[in-house]
């Protein structure tokens, strides 16, 4: 028997949600369709956000952490906030208890920027995630594309320091 897929429910009415369904369509909901699918998302909406990433890896069943490490990891895809570096803090239930608050509450007092906000000069966004589906490696966060695991706060400052070199 095929498997009958079925598709996630849109994050909103927005119209512009049937464009980028119609996208996954024609891509039969494979995996493999993910930056076409997130191109399409951007060109409709502008940006990436993480109701968007969400839904994306929802209807091609990728895990969120892929999906949030493709669409911060090239610059051609803009997240929402938009800095040059981007850092997802994982705020999901296993990274929270493992210390997530404690490792933004880091990067906010180095950097002076908070969750959901852009650096004044425009270097880093930081932004949050519930569950990016790397529990396993809690607490997790995604620098400029890599996912990377049991952070602690020295850990999470050096990956930051490296990925703002670049
Ligand atoms: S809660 Fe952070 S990866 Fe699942």
């Amino acid at each position: 028997m095929p498997e009958i897929i079925k598709s996630p429910p849109p994050p909103s009415t927005d119209k512009r949600w049937k464009i980028v369904d119609a996208t996954i369509r024609r891509h039969g909901y494979q995996k493999h369709a993910l930056i076409e699918v997130l191109h399409t998302v951007q060109e409709c909406f502008g940006f990436l956000d993480e109701q968007a990433l969400r839904y994306v890896s929802a209807a091609l069943r990728v895990p969120p952490s892929k999906v949030f490490g493709v669409a911060t990891f090239y610059h051609f895809f803009q997240m929402k906030p938009a800095g040059k570096h981007t850092c997802v803090v994982c705020m999901g239930t296993a990274c929270y208890i493992k210390g997530a608050p404690n490792l933004l509450q880091e990067i906010e007092a180095k950097y002076g920027v908070k969750a959901g906000e852009t650096s004044e000069d425009r270097q880093l966004s930081v932004l949050t995630a519930r569950c990016i589906g790397s529990c396993g490696l809690a607490p997790a966060a995604v620098f400029d594309g890599d996912v990377a695991g049991k952070l602690d706060r020295s850990e999470t400052l050096q990956r930051l320091q490296k990925v703002m070199q670049l």
